[in-house]
């Protein structure tokens, strides 16, 4: 068991993770909130318009809940390549600590986009932040479309997340308006 690699994913990597896994679990990580405040500038936005996407922003006292992945170590080195490249803009791997569903405390390896990162772009305005959603693309797709899924698979998981869900009504109203 304690050669177990697990991957914690609390963004795309919850409704695209894209990676061979051996099983999944619900995982709550102590100390850290998901927010849209990583610039994106190669999967949401480009450069010169960056959207935006979630990274862990450290909280004490709080929990951020995601999805963990066990990895073959047979395959982990191709995993790490593949994750490497997919969180290139601005994102490191952290070691952290996660709590499985069943309760086991397990070791995991996370993508965290650090304050002060190239492409990090912090807090704003909350609707500052759904209007630069709202209308950011970038090659994988539309920033809304990001946001969207997010939303609809932690509600799927029963995980209620106040930042992600206030930004869900912001630009579902921004398109009602526009439309
Ligand atoms: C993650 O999902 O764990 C990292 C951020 C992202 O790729 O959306």
């Amino acid at each position: 068991m304690s050669n177990d690699i697990w991957i914690f994913g609390y963004g795309s990597l919850i409704w695209r993770p894209d990676i061979e896994f051996q099983k999944k679990s619900i995982a709550t990580l102590n100390g850290y909130v998901r927010r849209f405040w990583q610039g994106s500038h190669d999967h949401r936005g480009t450069p010169e318009a960056p959207g935006r996407v979630v990274t862990l922003i450290e909280q004490p006292n709080a929990q951020c809940i995601g999805m963990a992945y066990l990895v073959d170590p047979a395959l982990i080195q191709a995993t790490y390549e593949n994750l490497d490249y997919r969180e290139k803009n601005g994102y490191e791997r952290y070691d952290v600590k996660l709590t499985l569903e069943n309760g086991d405390a397990v070791p995991a390896l996370t993508y965290i986009a650090p304050p002060g990162n190239f492409a990090y772009l912090g807090d704003a305005p909350i609707r500052d932040i759904a209007q630069q959603i709202t209308v950011s693309h970038g090659p994988s797709g539309a920033n809304k479309d990001y946001l969207l899924e997010l939303a609809q698979i932690l509600r799927q998981m029963n995980i209620h997340d106040d930042h992600i869900f206030e930004l869900e009504s912001l630009v579902l109203a921004n398109l009602g308006s526009t439309k």
